[in-house]
């Protein structure tokens, strides 16, 4: 039987539902760094009263920055299987703090060594859905290349194709040479865990998601498409001397390799879930009324066939 066994499972989304709640009374009052506090007290609260003996492998930061979820920290109350895990308590706080779409509360698990144990850099990313051919779009490969074989792939024109990008101004080149090769561009302003996850649902109209964002981000989206499927390579990218020692302090000593999907979330067993703080692609909202919290959330794990949407309510 898997580490990971059903109890464990709902577990997991128990966790984001109560970091999801707590982020709730921050969302519109302009200071994502109290959303993100409430979240992470909230959703360290939940992860130790968990049996197990979980660690932390994509946290809040390192240990000297982050005084709590941080990279490394050890979590649950000591008694069970060992799982390792990765967190984001507040994917998106600015979009929280301005009260705008697509914020959520993440978690993904898996028995120890099943997650990437990244540094908090960048991460170059490139990801499509499900049912294509192994190795239909690569980092390596021409932004103009990878719409042309996906297109193919697809059997539509590039044109018909829509591509997820982060709004940055990093990103300005890439996107005029998408528009140019003739595909179009569906922009977010935050939140690339959703961004990725948004090309293996049909229903969102997204082809493919590329661009640079958090390395944190792109092992959470890497452990929930190993649970529905789609491609994934990442690349980590370092803008100066201390990031390159922070990922030497997480064991990485090749600084330019590229991640495949089992690279960045390899474990046999994992579970990923997300419960919206504001409503997305993905998931809705938290929403309060008379003494209750209702949550929303996404639950999905290698262990099942199905995408899991679950709707909670909590006495307040
Ligand atoms: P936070 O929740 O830390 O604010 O991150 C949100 C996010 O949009 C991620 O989804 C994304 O990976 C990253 O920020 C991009 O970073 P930047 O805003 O520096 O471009």
């Amino acid at each position: 039987m898997s580490t990971l066994d059903r109890s464990m499972v709902f577990a997991a989304a128990n966790v984001a539902e109560k970091a999801a709640i707590a982020a709730y009374d921050w969302i519109g009052r302009g200071d994502k760094e109290a959303a993100d506090q409430a979240a992470v007290d909230a959703m360290r609260q939940a992860l130790n009263a968990l049996p197990m003996k979980g660690r932390i492998v994509i946290g809040e930061g390192e240990r000297d920055e982050a005084p709590m979820l941080y990279i490394g920290e050890e979590v649950g109350n000591g008694n069970g299987p060992e799982i390792d895990i990765a967190l984001d308590p507040l994917e998106g706080t600015t979009p929280t703090a301005n009260g705008m779409t697509n914020s959520l509360a993440v978690l993904a698990m898996a028995p120890r060594g099943g997650l990437l144990y990244a540094p908090d850099t960048y991460m170059d990313k490139i990801a499509v859905g499900p049912g294509f051919p192994n190795g239909v779009v690569d980092l390596d490969n021409s932004i103009e290349d990878n719409l042309i074989a996906l297109a193919r792939a697809k059997a539509v024109p590039v044109s018909d194709l829509t591509v997820c990008v982060l709004l940055r101004p990093r990103h300005e080149e890439m996107v005029e040479r998408i528009r140019k090769a003739g595909a179009r561009i569906s922009f977010i302003t935050d939140g690339d865990v959703a961004g990725v996850i948004s090309t293996t649902d049909p229903m969102t109209g997204i082809d493919l998601y590329v661009g640079s964002g958090g390395a944190p981000e792109g092992v959470l989206a890497a452990a929930a498409l190993r649970c529905v499927g789609g491609q994934m390579q990442g690349r980590l990218v370092f803008r100066n001397d201390d990031e390159r020692k922070r990922a030497t302090r997480t064991g990485i000593t090749d600084f330019d390799r590229k991640y495949n999907l089992h690279d960045l979330a390899g474990g046999e067993d994992i579970v990923f879930t997300a419960t919206g703080v504001t409503s997305g692609t993905l998931v809705d909202g938290v929403i309060k009324e008379k003494g209750f919290a209702h949550t929303h959330t996404l639950l999905l794990s290698t262990m099942e066939d199905a995408w899991r949407r679950m709707r909670g309510r909590f006495t307040m």
